[in-house]
């Protein structure tokens, strides 16, 4: 496997392509898809798993005429994937070689918010913060980035970020293409813009959404392609990039299996030609393959439906090749895609004790500003809430909820399209459609410390489209969060 973090060298240079197409085609694919390291850990005398990630400077030459100055865990762009299983106990020491105050958020994970890593968990410059928390959900392709206040898109932009899979006992899920990095692929899409010395260009954007980057990175890895061995192969797809939203699809038109979701499996594999994803969310699929073949993972002009400010404002109107899946002459045989993958229970309307509006516009939700002091919401432990989003200006919004997995209930009225079937955590917003969506707040009260709900278009977030909420026990109100406590 070649590491993803600091192997420019082991590459051989990188050359250079830009992903945007105008006809099919056009990129040639020239790099092998690095695959982000397995992280070391070992188990503490608490049994714990201890995972080591220390974020710094570093750079990386992408081929864009000079060495680009990046951010990464444990290397010099993006990070390690993490990987544990669901019943674990898992400590992470989470070191800050940068100057400047970083965190460090694990998206999807269900845990005590003070050991969630947003904006009430900064780590100082040289400090070392270590949550610990026991993994307690199903198998899923979850993520960790860093979530300081206000300069979220910066940190993540740099390289900050890294894929935190999650695994369990679901005999189905032990059927699927499993072999990390042969024909279980972690696919962490990023678009990027560089300057004219091969600098990433972070100044500000078309319709302030952040960069639209021409440049298409999986992995860290431009133009990359991926040598395929077996008869499937299973891609765990990762948005991760600031404000850029993705219809995935392979380029020749053919089917494949949607699996999971941003929280797990899907009940059952999907047949389906495209996946939409925007900023944050994630997606399993599994594509077969036959011997010899190449064929282009690409992303789409969003057909969706979405108005003409999403398409623009988001990049969805462009063609961008994503990665090549290049089959060897001679495959492995691959196990069919078990008929049933996880068992799935819908949440039930009736079990809702709340319904509470969100209501986004002008980077701000239901007219106010993220403000540290303020709880915008306090939810009971234990019960079920239903939760509406509605998106009131002209330009996109993708809607993230810490701590729990929500179901998607109806999507402007109509049932969800098959791949909001399943947990998400991250939902796209389209113009003029109500989402309606529920959870279960189990686990974790803790009156004094928030999780945080937020615009996953990271111009946004840090802009102060985000709120607050609190878990109590029954009966207790919230408290108040304990402003300026910072690791040392
Ligand atoms: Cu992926 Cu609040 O973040
Ligand atoms: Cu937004």
């Amino acid at each position: 496997l070649l590491a993803c973090c600091g192997g420019g060298a082991a590459l051989g240079g990188w050359a250079w392509s830009r992903a945007k197409v105008d006809t099919a085609g056009e990129i040639d694919f020239v790099n092998r898809l690095a695959i982000p390291l397995l992280a070391e850990s070992r188990l503490d005398e608490k049994g714990r798993r201890v995972f080591d990630l220390r974020a710094q400077e570093g750079s990386r030459d992408f081929g864009a005429g000079g060495r680009t100055r990046t951010w990464g865990f444990n290397g010099d762009y993006l990070g390690p994937t993490l990987r544990a299983k669901r019943g674990e106990k898992v400590l992470v020491n989470v070191v800050n070689g940068l100057d400047e105050e970083t965190s460090v958020h694990w998206h999807g994970m269900h845990l005590p918010a003070v050991m969630d890593g947003g904006p009430h968990q900064p780590v100082r410059p040289g400090a070392t913060w270590s949550p610990t928390w026991t993994v307690d959900q199903p198998a899923a392709s979850l993520w960790y980035h860093p979530h300081p206040h206000g300069q979220t898109a910066k940190h993540v932009y740099r390289g900050l970020a890294g894929m935190f899979i999650v695994d369990d006992d679901n005999a189905s899920n032990a059927r699927l293409p499993n072999r990390y990095g042969v024909d279980d692929v972690p696919v962490i899409v990023q678009d990027r813009k560089f300057d004219g010395g091969g600098q990433f260009e972070e100044g500000e954007s078309l319709g302030g959404v952040g960069i639209l980057g021409d440049t298409i990175l999986v992995n860290g890895t431009v133009a990359p392609y991926h040598d395929v061995r077996s008869e499937r192969v299973r891609l765990r797809l990762l948005n991760g990039s600031n404000a850029r939203t993705y219809t995935f699809g392979m380029a020749d038109g053919r089917e494949f299996a949607m699996i999971g979701t941003d929280g797990g499996l899907l009940p059952a594999p999907v047949a389906t030609d495209r996946v939409m994803l925007s900023p944050g969310d994630r997606a399993e699929i599994v594509v077969a393959m036959r011997p010899g073949e190449r064929v282009t993972l690409r992303s789409f002009p969003e057909d969706q439906g979405t108005d003409f400010f999403n398409r623009r404002f988001t990049g969805g109107g462009d063609t961008l090749d994503v990665l090549e899946l290049r089959a060897a002459d001679d495959l492995d045989p691959s196990a069919d895609v078990p008929a049933k993958l996880a068992p799935f229970e819908p949440l039930d309307e009736a079990d809702a004790v709340e319904t509470r509006q969100f209501r986004l516009a002008g980077r701000s939700i239901n007219d106010q500003k993220m403000d540290m002091n303020r709880i915008d919401a306090v939810v009971t432990k234990g019960t079920t809430e239903i939760w509406e989003l509605t998106k009131l200006d002209g330009t996109p919004h993708s809607f993230h909820v810490h701590d729990v997995q929500f179901q998607v209930l109806s999507v402007g009225g109509q049932p969800p399209a098959p791949d909001l079937m399943g947990w998400q955590d991250t939902v796209f917003l389209k113009q003029g459609s109500t989402v309606r969506i529920i959870a279960r707040f189990a686990d974790y009260a803790d009156p004094d410390m928030p999780y945080m709900f937020h615009c996953h278009l990271l111009t946004h977030e840090d802009a102060g489209m985000m709120g607050q909420f609190v878990v109590v026990e029954p009966g207790e109100s919230a408290g108040r969060p304990p402003i300026g406590s910072s690791h040392h």
